[in-house]
């Protein structure tokens, strides 16, 4: 059993589905406006390094719809690595907190807080990975295909911290994952290997993106520069522009294709208006479902169900 929630790797995929069944009956009771506190009484300290929109705003409602009580803390105000120490602050905040969520630059620094918090501790998006965001991608794949397993889900653009989730799910949960995006900007080496070696699923890296998204059931992109690589926008917009998913693209995979993006979008780059609004695109179903799922998973930390 996960004592915190920091990479989809240290779930099995019992416990992955485990949390599916919950959000589940959570999304339901939620939809029902039937009252679900099981959370009576928590709090959830909510650490940003970086902004957030979807992260913030499901965390904060969640607890609230669970009973409990979310502290959102800017980057201003913590100043996590900087202004105190990482191991500093986990001792504090978990002495005022039943639980902490945060979203950090270094991936070291959410293992830290782990190592130290006497709470559980859950990933908001690290530079490595970005987990809560990919149960809520396979929920939502669930919810429209009526199954995961064995779908074939092609990621474009760059390897990033939401590909390396990706591969940490395909690392539990058999898949044809295919990783497409230009020479130069791969997913994490280490977690890729050890995703391959366990041999639940095929794992493809392209660069060729027609190919990439023959038989596709779901293609997914995400920003080309994220949060904190800002200085490499420019360049960035050169190397990835063949990976936009735009008609001619969305023309080499089948009809019926699910369109994916963990949002906020840059419309225009990664994914044109054209295909972000066509009926195909089930992001906002995606956004929605991270409310559901991080519920589940704030649950199952506290062992309330
Ligand atoms: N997808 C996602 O994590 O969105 P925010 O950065 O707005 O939280
Ligand atoms: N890869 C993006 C995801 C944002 C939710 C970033 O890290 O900025």
């Amino acid at each position: 059993m996960y004592k915190h929630f920091l990479s989809i790797a240290d779930l099995t995929k019992d416990e992955i589905y485990e949390i599916f069944d919950l959000t589940r009956s959570l999304k339901e009771k939620t939809r029902r406006r039937e009252q679900h506190h099981l959370l009576a009484g928590y709090t959830l300290a909510m650490i940003f390094a970086k902004p957030s929109a979807r992260t913030r705003i499901s965390f904060e409602t969640g607890m609230y719809q669970l009973g409990g009580h979310a502290l959102y803390l800017s980057p201003q105000d913590i100043g996590i690595g900087t202004r105190e120490a990482v191991k500093d602050v986990a001792r504090v905040v978990s002495r005022y907190n039943d639980m902490i969520m945060a979203r950090l630059f270094a991936h070291s620094h959410i293992e830290e807080l782990a190592e130290y918090s006497s709470a559980p501790v859950i990933n908001g998006l690290t530079d490595y990975n970005h987990p809560c965001q990919v149960m809520a991608d396979a929920f939502t794949i669930l919810e429209h295909r009526g199954k995961v397993e064995g779908l074939k889900v092609v990621f474009v653009g760059d390897g990033n911290n939401v590909a390396n989730s990706w591969i940490n799910f395909a690392y539990r949960v058999p898949l044809h994952l295919v990783i497409c995006g230009p020479q130069g900007y791969p997913p994490d080496a280490q977690t890729l290997a050890r995703a391959r070696a366990a041999g639940h699923s095929k794992i493809e890296i392209l660069n060729d993106p027609r190919e990439a998204l023959k038989d596709a059931d779901v293609v997914y992109t995400d920003v080309w520069a994220s949060m904190g690589q800002e200085a490499e926008a420019e360049k960035r917009k050169k190397a990835f522009m063949a990976y936009q998913l735009n008609r001619e693209l969305m023309s080499h995979a089948p009809k019926n294709t699910l369109v994916m993006h963990c949002l906020p979008a840059h419309r225009g780059e990664e994914i044109t208006d054209e295909v972000m609004e066509s009926p195909n695109s089930i992001v906002f179903d995606e956004a929605e479902n991270r409310m559901h799922v991080q519920k589940a998973i704030m649950v199952k930390l506290a062992g309330k169900a």
